[in-house]
């Protein structure tokens, strides 16, 4: 298993090159499956998330070719297989946005349900209501799903919460239905305009994403599109974190501004500072953060997925910060880890409350999700003497080369091999 080790006493200088969103391709490569003909798919992050899906869509029949180092082609010109392997759903939540488009384009699946997960348990309830209200007939049993729908059909749905998922897995379905289809109280997030703008591509008709209301009208067919997702927006805000906690100055390149406006905002009260520019945001820190409190929202809200990164820099600020966790029930599990570095947070209910001191101490600790992983390779870079992470393979499913990374900006750190 492989593990980081971070020396202490670096300060982040340079720049860094993000890359494209997991979260934005993920859902693209799915939406793959809703064309007989080729996609193509560039500068796509090969991410042990993105190798999975791919893995699922070719268990459904679809092919899966990775035709040069950044480059994937989808043809999924026929779908043999309705139920996708079990152990990869099981493996990955997101491969659960498969079930949209087999749906819609062949009208039946069936699929695993994809439990729970370190975060929280996840339901899925919205996308399945979400398909029923589109006239798909659903049953569950010995914890699989199977769903059919001859032609399903445009509806008007209400999600209760703007879930990323289930915006993305209705409007993809919503693509072949007859009909229009509407979403209300659908999620906002980069996203999803990212995958509205793929699926514009191939044909679909698709208004309003990036607000609350989405408008679907289904057409006949879909045809092949090229797409490059877009950047990273949690990657970005890691390095900008990072930067800011290190006392550093850092030029976070290949980034839309826009989509990082909660992180910066937050950056600007800790006194750090930040500068936009068309595609790049430079942070530049001394090093002495002022507390402050965040809550995480849906988008335009401050990111779930930037939460405990935020938490270690918190943890560094001098005074007392309040962090609040309101999209995922269980998403504070560094909190115990960024203890063994000598942290001081108290939990109340959904709240974290860190009192900041001036330096952590190195230590072994666990990445216990991808984020948590993040939060404590920030805390390393922050603490005295030497952190070693384990499980870093929860790093590795959404940071492409982040010790390499991290490196070129004057870490100490390794990735080494046990
Ligand atoms: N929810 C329901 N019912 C549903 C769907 C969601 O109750 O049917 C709840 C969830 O349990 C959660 C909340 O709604 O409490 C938000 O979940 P959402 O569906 O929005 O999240 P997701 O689509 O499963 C995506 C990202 C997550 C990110 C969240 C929130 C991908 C592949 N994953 O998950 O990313 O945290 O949106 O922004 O896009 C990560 O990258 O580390 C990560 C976990």
């Amino acid at each position: 298993m492989a593990k980081l080790l971070i020396k202490s006493g670096c300060i982040l200088r340079g720049t860094v090159n993000i890359s494209s969103a997991k979260n934005a391709i993920l859902p693209v490569i799915a939406a793959s499956l809703l064309s007989g003909e080729r996609c193509i798919l560039n500068e796509v992050p090969y991410l042990e998330d993105v190798k999975v899906m791919g893995e699922v869509i070719k268990s459904i029949g679809a092919r899966f070719e990775e035709f040069d180092k950044e480059s994937i082609a989808i043809i999924a010109s026929e779908l043999s297989n309705p139920e996708p392997t079990y152990e990869l759903i099981r493996k990955m939540r997101a491969s659960f946005l498969v079930m949209g488009p087999m749906l819609s384009r062949i009208g039946r699946v069936r699929i695993s349900l994809p439990g729970g997960c370190a975060i929280g348990t996840r339901p899925i309830d919205l996308h399945l209501k979400g398909f029923a209200a589109m006239g798909a007939a659903i049953s569950i049993g010995h914890g699989f799903i199977e769903a059919y729908a001859k032609k399903l059909k445009g509806e008007s749905i209400y999600l209760d919460f703007p879930s990323v998922g289930a915006t993305e897995n209705i409007m993809m379905a919503a693509c072949l239905a007859d009909g229009v289809t509407t979403i209300e109280n659908a999620a906002e997030e980069p996203e999803i305009v990212d995958l509205a703008n793929f699926l514009s591509n191939m044909g679909a008709i698709i208004r309003g994403a990036g607000t609350d209301t989405i408008k679907i009208e289904g057409v006949k067919e879909l045809r092949g599109a090229a797409h490059t997702a877009i950047p990273d927006r949690i990657e970005g805000g890691t390095f900008m974190i990072a930067a800011a906690a290190t006392g550093g100055d850092v030029l976070v390149d290949s980034v839309v501004p826009e989509h990082l406006k909660p992180v910066t905002a937050k950056l600007k009260e800790m006194g750090v500072e930040v500068t936009e520019y068309e595609r790049a945001i430079r942070v530049k820190s001394c090093g002495c953060l002022n507390p402050t409190d965040i809550k995480t929202m849906p988008y335009p809200g401050f990111p779930t997925d930037m939460q405990s990164q935020m938490m270690s820099a918190m943890c560094v600020a001098k005074g007392t910060s309040i962090a609040t966790e309101t999209v995922f029930e269980n998403r504070f599990m560094h909190i115990n880890e960024l203890k063994l570095m000598g942290a001081k947070i108290k939990v109340d209910g959904r709240s974290a409350i860190i009192e900041g001191s001036e330096r952590l101490s190195g230590a072994k600790v666990k990445a216990t999700d991808l984020r948590a992983g993040a939060a404590l390779t920030i805390a390393g870079l922050c603490a005295e003497g030497y952190t070693e992470i384990s499980d870093i393979y929860h790093i590795e499913r959404g940071y492409i080369g982040l010790e390499g990374k991290l490196r070129k900006l004057g870490a100490d750190i390794e990735r080494i091999e046990e």
